[in-house]
């Protein structure tokens, strides 16, 4: 396995939120190399850490970041979607924060065998967890040009799907898609060569994202993590997701700003919001946070990358409001 390279974004945005405190417990449902963990670690020297990744490659490299922190890490296979039955199963049913950085990491990106990179050649896989589910050719090869171009057009936002989705199928009935690059030079053929000479991003990026978002069920794990998460949260416990996406930040948005919304109601109406009154939070950030140009200018990824944290509500007199001056 090549070392694993992968730069944390919005790492301090992100301990200012989630606020560790020593003796507290976290949980990171994407711990990727670790980044995140390592640093609420260090800065509450005796709080622990649930990691979760559905990669079992990403777990490992963690594995070896993480060691001297001991038995204060605790690593676990599985998607996020499932948090609360994998908090229950490590023993740890209420946290004090719960971490999420969307997406793939660069690592997984630039790894050509896991499938996702479009400039260097690696089969049509996609998955995060390779142990499970349809790849990318698989999810292809089920689809009609109809719904491989809604899938294209909604995750993607690729004005050309339609033309991108019945390229894709006909290269596949001709036994010409085996590997990543064939996919990206059949996308490139339909767009615009102008277009591509405009633009600042390869023609393929954004149908390789949404491949990803789809072979991954992207969207339903954040839905699930999002209609779960109040109840993982102890007192006073906050919550906060990174996104690279407008289609989840929306989500998150949404949701925040819902839960926010409902606590703001007499019991009764919370309850017709068909949320628990004792289930409730209060927005820690009213804007997402976003990198400064110095980070984005270290680390292009930070740029589309968007930080909202929430904080469940039924605690004693906490500050929520962290003060950011962006
Ligand atoms: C952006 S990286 C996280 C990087 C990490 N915060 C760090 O600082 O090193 C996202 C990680 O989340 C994992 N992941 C994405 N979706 C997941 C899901 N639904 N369940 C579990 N892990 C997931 C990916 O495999 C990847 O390793």
């Amino acid at each position: 396995m090549a070392a694993f390279q992968h730069q944390s974004v919005l790492l301090a945005d992100t301990l200012a939120v989630l606020t560790p405190q020593d003796g507290e417990v976290y949980c990171d449902c994407t711990l990727g190399g670790g980044g995140h963990t390592e640093a609420l670690l260090l800065a509450a020297p005796t709080c622990r850490v649930i990691g979760i990744d559905r990669d079992l490659e990403a777990l490992a490299a963690a594995k070896a970041r993480l060691e001297r922190f001991g038995e204060r890490v605790t690593l676990v296979h599985g998607a996020f979607g499932d948090v609360a039955e994998l908090l229950a199963q490590a023993g740890q049913p209420k946290v004090h924060g719960l971490l999420a950085d969307l997406g793939v990491s660069s690592w997984q990106l630039d790894s050509a065998q896991r499938g996702f990179s479009f400039s260097r050649p690696g089969p049509l896989d996609m998955r995060m967890d390779p142990s499970r589910g349809a790849t990318a050719l698989e999810l292809i090869a089920s689809l009609s040009a109809d719904a491989l171009a809604n899938v294209i057009f909604e995750l993607g936002e690729e004005r050309h799907s339609r033309r991108i989705a019945r390229a894709i199928l006909r290269a596949l009935a001709e036994g010409r898609l085996a590997t990543t690059t064939d996919l990206a030079a059949v996308i490139a053929a339909e767009v615009p060569a102008a277009e591509q000479r405009r633009s600042k991003i390869h023609a393929a990026t954004r149908t390789f994202q949404a491949l990803r978002i789809a072979v991954n069920a992207e969207l339903d794990q954040l839905q699930r993590l999002l209609t779960g998460f109040p109840d993982l949260l102890v007192a006073g416990g906050r919550c906060a997701i990174i996104s690279f996406h407008s289609l989840e930040d929306r989500l998150v948005k949404q949701r925040f700003r819902d839960l926010a919304f409902a606590s703001s109601l007499p019991p009764a109406f919370a309850a017709q919001e068909g949320e628990r009154a004792a289930a409730v939070c209060e927005l820690v950030t009213r804007k997402a946070i976003v990198a400064h140009d110095e980070e984005i200018a270290a680390n292009p990824r930070a740029r589309s990358a968007r930080l909202r944290a929430t904080r469940r509500t039924d605690a004693p007199n906490l500050p929520a409001q962290a003060s950011f001056h962006r």
